[in-house]
């Protein structure tokens, strides 16, 4: 049996964070899609083209430095190539529909990838606590950036993934919101598996 919950929200609103722990409750598998996303962004900046690196795609290419922030901003460049999304689909549904459960976590997965998942929850903050979170995440992982660049980058990210015309960035109509700005992670976890623990029943 399959049972798909779709996370969507902006950039590091605590989406992956959520999805990891929400996986883990239910022993669902895990999928960030925005890995995908990075991984064509990356094989673009080493000089691929992009429709080619999203048809080729393999999950040996979801390794690698694939968080640093310029890769950040070439996959939200990528994502709005209408092909590269369509080559990313069938691998995205296959996934969701696996036994067992699923969990995948992204900008469209309630709207476009799996309009049908029974649970589906938008994950949101304020940019400058989104920006903070990424900046302290950033800087633990050595790279070189501050806070006002990850601001920046944060702020021009959503503004192409919510004004791009291919599946923006925007809630399903029945997605449960969760603001996390004023929340630990540990509430906003335990707020995302009780509302799906309300569906399961
Ligand atoms: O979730 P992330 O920050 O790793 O995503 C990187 C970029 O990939 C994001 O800015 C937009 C794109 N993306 C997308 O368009 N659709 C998805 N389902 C996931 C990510």
């Amino acid at each position: 049996m399959s049972f798909t919950i779709a996370i969507d929200g902006p950039a590091a609103a605590g989406k992956g964070t959520i999805s990891k722990a929400v996986a883990a409750h239910f022993g669902f598998a895990h999928l960030d899609t925005g890995l995908l996303y990075r991984a064509v962004g990356a094989r673009v900046l080493a000089g691929a083209d992009a429709i080619a690196a999203a048809r080729a795609l393999t999950l040996d290419d979801l390794t690698g430095d694939l968080r640093r922030p310029d890769v950040a901003q070439a996959a939200s460049r990528v994502a709005v190539i209408p092909e590269v999304r369509a080559a990313l689909v069938d691998f995205q549904h296959d996934f969701a529909t696996r036994d067992g459960g699923a969990v995948l976590d992204g900008r469209d997965i309630g709207t476009v990838i799996c309009p049908d998942a029974p649970v589906k929850l938008f994950v949101t903050a304020s940019a400058e606590v989104r920006a903070e979170r990424r900046f302290l995440e950033l800087r633990e992982n050595d790279h070189d950036v501050t806070r006002a660049q990850v601001l920046a980058d944060v702020v021009a990210r959503d503004k192409r993934d919510r004004e791009r015309a291919e599946a923006p960035l925007k809630p399903a109509e029945d997605a449960v919101i969760i603001d996390t700005s004023d929340m630990s992670i540990k509430d906003a976890v335990a707020a995302a598996v009780c509302t799906v623990n309300q569906v399961r029943g």
